[in-house]
């Protein structure tokens, strides 16, 4: 106890006294990350910027790779070889993992002073804290049951936004007779899993939570499975045929160009389309996939503080205190996509799409409808989740049919649990 008290003191000497710039020189966080995108890469420098201006410098270690996959080997072999970086991207049961191992640091001293508690929503806590300390800063809050409509396309094919699975396929349709690509994806299980998020829970938030949160065997292997897994297979029917191992960025800049109508994703997607000066409703729609309006599939980018030398936690204080910062959280967000990680933040700067993001999870919030995102760990641990990319994968890719799908589903699952 003692030995924390003086590195939260210490914290408040970086922080406030401006005699000490010459300590604060020496202070620097080395930053392990997958933001590597046009969108993502944006919102990443608004933090190093605010984090220069606190007179912290910036180590970066960005690891390739959508949904921080790749990330989190990298991240198992720094720690592994004793040399953990001082801040991680991380999503919800990997941190909740490293916190067990006793691997992550403790946020208490700046989440009690700002009251992080009271205005950030419960859904997260229960990822940023472990055994009732906060070992995490959480910087947004995205979701994956989105769609990222052309809006030249959808005007051509009549206007109106797809509201249910007949009318998302009668519009995939004429996006054909157009000649433009229906559905821009990559192929990598990740962006699978994420339209699976989707399609899961448009078959109502019971049956989501039954199947990826409670991981019931009778939910996982029902025929309401297989119809999802028919629709996943009905989707890949509307791909271009380079669609394997496409980044997602990339299938982006298909709807963003014109050459597909939408794409599936979570609102990083919207990240591009801003850096690439689209406009929502101008130039681009964003909706709910069809039949999930009101329910928000979550996943916060949070960053995990990793336990280090003494002399590099006033560091780790500074950047978990200006990540909560309201303003911080309107800066970062606006570029990023994703609606602030606090529930107190005015959505006056954002545009329409965040407008409705902010909206739909404080609506989400309210009737229980925050679903964690199974694609993106909120779900999930990580074997469980890794298992059923696996299933989804083959499925999609037609290795397997609906129906071996969801007999592997239930057993792959019940062998990783
Ligand atoms: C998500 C992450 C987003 C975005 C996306 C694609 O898991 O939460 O911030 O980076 O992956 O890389």
């Amino acid at each position: 106890m003692r030995k924390f008290l003086s590195t939260a003191a210490a914290a408040a000497l970086v922080v406030g006294a401006a005699t000490f710039a010459q300590a604060q020189d020496k202070q620097s966080v080395e930053v392990l990350h997958w933001w590597t995108s046009g969108g993502e890469a944006a919102a990443l420098e608004v933090l190093k910027k605010d984090l220069e201006g606190k007179g912290i410098s910036w180590v970066d270690m960005p690891v390739a790779g959508g949904s921080g996959v790749q990330a989190m080997t990298v991240l198992r072999a720094r720690v592994t070889a004793g040399d953990p970086p001082t801040a991680v991207q991380m999503l919800g049961f990997d941190i909740v993992d490293w916190a067990k191992q006793g691997a992550l640091g403790n946020l208490d001293s700046v989440a009690d002073k700002e009251e992080w508690a009271k205005v950030i929503p419960d859904a997260l806590q229960q990822f940023a804290k472990y055994d009732g300390h906060w070992i995490a800063a959480p910087v947004n809050i995205h979701s994956t049951n989105w769609m990222w409509i052309n809006k030249a396309a959808l005007d051509k094919a009549g206007g109106k936004v797809p509201e249910n699975w007949d009318e998302l396929i009668a519009l995939l349709d004429k996006f054909k007779e157009q000649g433009i690509i229906p559905v821009a994806h990559g192929g990598q299980p990740w962006q699978d899993s994420t339209i699976f998020d989707a399609v899961v829970l448009s078959f109502g938030d019971d049956f989501y939570k039954k199947a990826f949160i409670d991981l019931d065997p009778a939910t996982l292997g029902s025929d309401t499975m297989k119809q999802a897994f028919d629709r996943m297979s009905k989707l890949r029917t509307y791909l271009d045929p380079n669609f394997s191992g496409r980044d997602w960025n990339l299938a982006s800049a298909m709807v963003i160009e014109g050459k597909a109508g939408l794409q599936f994703m979570g609102d990083w997607a919207k990240g591009e389309f801003v850096k690439a000066g689209k406009v929502p409703d101008t130039d681009f729609v964003c909706a709910r996939y069809p039949g999930t309006q009101g329910a928000v599939t979550f996943n916060s980018d949070m960053f995990a503080m990793f336990k280090v030398a003494e002399d590099k936690v006033p560091a780790q204080l500074v950047m978990a205190s200006a990540i909560e910062d309201p303003a911080f959280q309107v800066a970062f967000n606006v570029v990023k996509g994703s609606a602030p990680a606090r529930m107190d933040v005015s959505d006056a700067e954002f545009d329409v799409c965040g407008k409705k993001a902010i909206a739909d999870i404080k609506e989400a919030n309210k009737t229980g409808r925050m679903l964690g995102s199974m694609a993106h760990g909120y779900a999930d641990p990580a074997a469980v989740k890794n298992a059923i990319y696996d299933v989804v994968t083959r499925q999609f890719n037609g290795e397997i049919t609906s129906e071996e799908a969801v007999n592997e589903l239930v057993s792959a699952v019940d062998a990783a649990k």
